[in-house]
């Protein structure tokens, strides 16, 4: 049977040679906002090593509250020159890449964060916000957003948008996951608005996806990622049931998005009970937009899982005995593309190994060299 991780696939213009995206994972290796040179190479070996679609880790988008470290790389200005190097090799390589473009709002994990205070919709994260062994003080000194600082973000997603389009990447993903901005507002307990916004909690992710459309192209792909779980809350939930979650979705479908990257912190988890479709598989049948699922995929039950405090000192190893399980989903439709981090960051040529059947040949996540930009 011919390996359903290895069929293409198109998302309007772009071909995808087969079903792999490398996760958006931050290196934090932008002093002041600027990518350091490594980055590309880091990049380019992931498209010589035939990953499908990468996925940027997060970059800030153009606003001056959008950065949640002084390390993450910025999506506006100088480095867009360097970005456009980026997208260049992995053109080069054959390769595909898209920029995970994001706001920070009042998430509080920063090593480093930024000095000046943060925005969300109702201005405070709650407590506990900042538990996990590295992280830094919090954001709990956050402002109310106000129309005008409503409007003035949207404005620098789409400017970010444009940009993206113009120097040649192959889409964009809007960061709306794991407690950011957009994924605030969506969140019933931190968008306690009692305006348009709160009202209807996907409006201002609605308005982002149609601004981005706007300043692109009709089919310039966009992509959202969403989670149920924030950082420090892996209880957390934006929708309780199928229902809420159509409606949830529903707004920001009608904005023209292409996809949705469905984070989990492990990809066979059921979402809903009575079913064992995962976020992945409840948003694409609820939505008809085809979706990502990941989590956990390469790596050995046993590893930490996203959000935990020692996983960027962790070692996970290599483990393919739920492949079958993903090929199933796959092939059943459940969802269209999986992502995979830890195991690409451990191992550039994943993808290609796979192809090749050299499965015993797959490096593992090791921190002091995986997280190099190696
Ligand atoms: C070093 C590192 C950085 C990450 N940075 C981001 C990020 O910038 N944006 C994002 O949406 N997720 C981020 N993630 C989460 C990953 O995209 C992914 O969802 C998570 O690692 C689970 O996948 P895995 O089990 O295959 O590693 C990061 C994960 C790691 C390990």
């Amino acid at each position: 049977m011919h390996d359903p991780l290895l069929a293409p696939m198109t998302i309007g213009p772009l071909s995808l040679p087969n079903r792999i995206v490398m996760a958006p994972m931050g290196q934090g290796r932008a002093p002041g906002g600027l990518p350091d040179a490594a980055y590309a190479g880091f990049y380019r070996r992931r498209a010589e090593g035939e990953i499908g679609l990468i996925v940027t880790g997060a970059t800030a988008i153009g606003h001056p509250r959008s950065s949640f470290d002084d390390n993450e790389p910025h999506f506006h200005g100088s480095p867009l020159d360097t970005w456009a190097g980026i997208v260049e090799e992995v053109h080069a390589a054959g390769g595909r890449i898209v920029p995970q473009l994001a706001h920070a709002g009042l998430q509080g994990l920063a090593m480093n964060p930024p000095t000046l205070p943060g925005i969300g919709p109702s201005g405070v994260w709650l407590p506990g916000a900042q538990v996990g062994a590295e992280a830094g003080p919090g954001r709990e000194d956050g402002q109310v957003m106000t129309l005008a600082d409503i409007d003035a973000v949207i404005e620098a997603f789409a400017r970010a948008a444009a940009d993206a389009h113009r120097v040649g990447f192959d889409g964009i993903e809007i960061h709306a996951a794991h407690g950011f901005l957009i994924d605030q507002f969506l969140w019933s307990r931190t968008n306690r608005r009692s305006d348009a916004y709160g009202r209807d909690r996907s409006r201002f992710a609605a308005e982002i996806v149609a601004a981005c459309r706007a300043a692109t192209h009709a089919d310039f792909p966009i992509l959202l990622r969403l989670s149920q779980f924030k950082m420090t809350d892996y209880a957390a939930r934006l929708a309780n049931t199928p229902t809420e979650l159509a409606e949830l979705l529903a707004p920001i479908v009608d904005a023209g998005v292409d996809l949705f990257d469905c984070s989990q912190r492990r990809f066979f988890r059921p979402e809903f009970p009575d079913s064992p479709l995962n976020l992945a598989g409840w948003v694409r049948s609820l939505t008809g937009k085809p979706t990502i699922a990941g989590g956990g995929i390469g790596l050995a039950k046993t590893s930490l899982e996203y959000g935990e405090a020692n996983i960027y000192a962790t070692k996970a190893t290599v483990a393919l005995d739920h492949l079958d399980d993903v090929r199933e989903r796959l092939a059943r439709g459940e969802f269209d593309l999986v992502s995979l981090g830890r195991a690409i960051l451990g191992d550039a040529a994943w993808a290609r190994k796979l192809r090749l059947g050299q499965f015993d040949q797959m490096e593992p996540f090791e921190p002091q060299i995986s997280l190099g930009l190696n």
